[in-house]
């Protein structure tokens, strides 16, 4: 029987999870919003019959729901996965997982308790180059990357001022938290190694400034709060040795958006990469995937073609989710690796308020 999932958080990002889900063969029965004029719209752009204003309605009214998808501002990720753990469903949550590494650790624990399966929408696994760089992994080529850099810069993208984004109690954080995909890639790409040290440092010039403001994002808050970094940069060392730069941006003198991992492995090194115009819309981006090797004496740089992707996998990393429960397919994620990134996150904000290197274990 197809799984029944229901979407919790009506907002953009509900197209690309009702598209993957349907797309693995699963139901999207409800939509519930605690905005219900938004949940309405939402469930006659996608037809989906039900809709709920609170999500205990919700598992109260659906008792053969087999999963929900949570979609809402970050700081209502953690309650709402509890909530759904506790109430036996599996969980696909957006990014980031939580505010902190805390809650994902307790997340976790709702997860192993109630037998469950909990992923999260880190969707830039999920694009062609990922899949392609991940056949190149698994054949030996790259070996283990010692040194990766992750980098998304924007250099005019504020998502709304004095909205949830702008608001650390809401958000957790600006774009190291919010442009965590490049991180995680990156982190990916290494196996997901034990973090040693975090060095960080974060900027908050133009956070209130309009003339930054992103080409997409949610209404400004007049008098609202924009109390997170604009940019930051850091470095973190692996109990392994490896290491990891980062550079993350709403807003920042920049040339032009660019979304990348380049990474350094023993015998092959790489580069995922997608270039955004200065009008920063998908449809204008431009991606590219690369393989730099040593070759019959020679350096040698592969170009690897790809279908394009606008949606950045979102939609392939919903169906994955959903294939996941059909034990179709293999986790893209597991919780573990989210519990690692959030304390990497943790790391830049300790490190950049301290001035000190933040030992994390
Ligand atoms: N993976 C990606 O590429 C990607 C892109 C954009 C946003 N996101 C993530 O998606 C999430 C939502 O972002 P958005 O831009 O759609 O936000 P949004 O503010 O546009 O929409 C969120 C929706 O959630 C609803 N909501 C808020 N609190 C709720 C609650 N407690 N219960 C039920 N509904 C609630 C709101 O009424 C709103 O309709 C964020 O965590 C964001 O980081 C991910």
């Amino acid at each position: 029987m197809a799984k029944k999932i229901a979407i919790v958080g009506a907002g953009w990002m509900a197209a690309y999870h009702v598209a993957g889900f349907r797309a693995a063969g699963a139901e999207v029965v409800a939509i519930a919003d605690r905005n219900p004029a938004a949940a309405r719209e939402a469930s006659q752009k996608y037809g989906v019959d039900k809709t709920f204003g609170e999500t205990t309605d919700l598992y109260g009214a659906i008792k053969d729901l087999d999963a929900v998808s949570i979609i809402t501002p970050n700081a209502f990720h953690h309650p709402l996965v509890m909530e759904a753990l506790a109430a036996g469903k599996h969980v696909f949550c957006e990014k980031p997982p939580a505010l902190n590494a805390v809650d994902v650790g307790q997340m976790i624990g709702a997860a192993e308790k109630a037998g469950k399966t909990l992923m999260f929408n880190f969707n830039n696994r999920a694009r062609p180059e990922a899949y392609v760089m991940r056949e190149y992994f698994r054949s030996g080529a790259v070996g283990r990357v010692n040194s990766a850099q992750a980098t998304w810069i924007r250099r005019n993208g504020i998502p709304g001022f004095g909205g949830w984004f702008t608001t650390k109690k809401l958000s957790g954080g600006g774009p190291v938290i919010d442009l965590l995909h490049m991180i995680d890639l990156a982190l990916h790409f290494m196996e997901y190694p034990e973090p040693r040290f975090v060095l960080g440092q974060t900027f908050s010039d133009f956070i209130d400034n309009q003339e930054f403001k992103g080409p997409w994002g949610i209404p400004d808050v007049k008098d609202g709060v924009t109390d997170v970094e604009a940019s930051a940069h850091a470095f973190v060392t692996f109990k392994s040795g490896q290491v990891l730069s980062i550079r993350n941006s709403w807003a920042e003198m920049n040339e032009r958006e660019i979304v990348s991992v380049v990474f350094q492995g023993q015998k092959a090194g790489g580069k995922i990469q997608r270039l955004f115009r200065v009008d920063g819309i998908d449809a204008t981006s431009i991606d590219s995937c690369e393989v730099y090797s040593q070759e019959h004496g020679v350096p040698v740089t592969r170009t690897i073609i790809v279908e394009a992707d606008e949606t950045m996998g979102r939609t392939r990393s919903a169906k994955n989710f959903a294939l996941v429960l059909e034990d179709a397919e293999a986790p893209l994620n597991v919780p573990h690796e989210a519990h690692t990134l959030m304390k990497i996150i943790d790391g830049i904000y300790a490190s950049a308020k301290s001035g000190r290197p933040v030992e994390l274990a």
